[in-house]
């Protein structure tokens, strides 16, 4: 991994603002942030790993932690909330098998995500996997979309 890391701090050491930079580039390359990157970045820059944090918790398309093969998200903004979008959520979860926001499943394949509003709220409830939407969602039609991705994936096919 140091490798990486080397060439991603050559890269941006003199560019102004390069800690957004150094970890845009850090999660295009591994998948997440892991804590090893940010101390590596830390002592070879000195910058201060709260610089780091700051920035990565600001952005949420940072992630501390490594992903699943597919992002199962539920939007929970006002207009998906008052249509069941945590409903959803709680199916989800159940469904997979996790407790929380932001957990993966142990083979890696899901992780599921609490959104806020996506800008689809005429078809509230919205549920995305990957990057595609779901329109008017319920708990059973939800149910039914993970009955088939686990299918697909453990059947081995996309
Ligand atoms: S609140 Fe869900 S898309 Fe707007």
């Amino acid at each position: 991994m140091n490798d990486i890391l080397d060439g991603i701090i050559t890269k941006y050491r003199e560019k102004e603002g390069n800690v957004i930079f150094l970890l845009q580039e850090t999660q295009d390359a591994l998948g997440y942030i892991p804590e090893e990157a940010v101390n590596y970045f830390s002592e070879k820059l000195e910058i201060p790993p709260s610089r780091f944090y700051g920035v990565v918790t600001f952005y949420s398309q940072f992630h501390l932690k490594p992903r699943g093969k597919n992002i199962v998200s539920v939007c929970c903004g006002t207009a998906c909330h008052v249509k069941g979008g945590s409903k959803i959520a709680e199916r989800i979860q159940r469904d997979l098998g996790l407790a929380a926001d932001g957990e993966t499943t142990e083979d890696g394949k899901f992780t599921f995500e609490i959104v806020r509003c996506v800008g689809a709220c005429s078809i509230a409830p919205v549920v995305l996997v990957n990057n595609s939407a779901y329109a008017e969602m319920s708990a059973d039609s939800t149910s039914k979309l993970i009955k088939e991705l686990k299918k697909k994936e453990s059947s081995g096919t996309k």
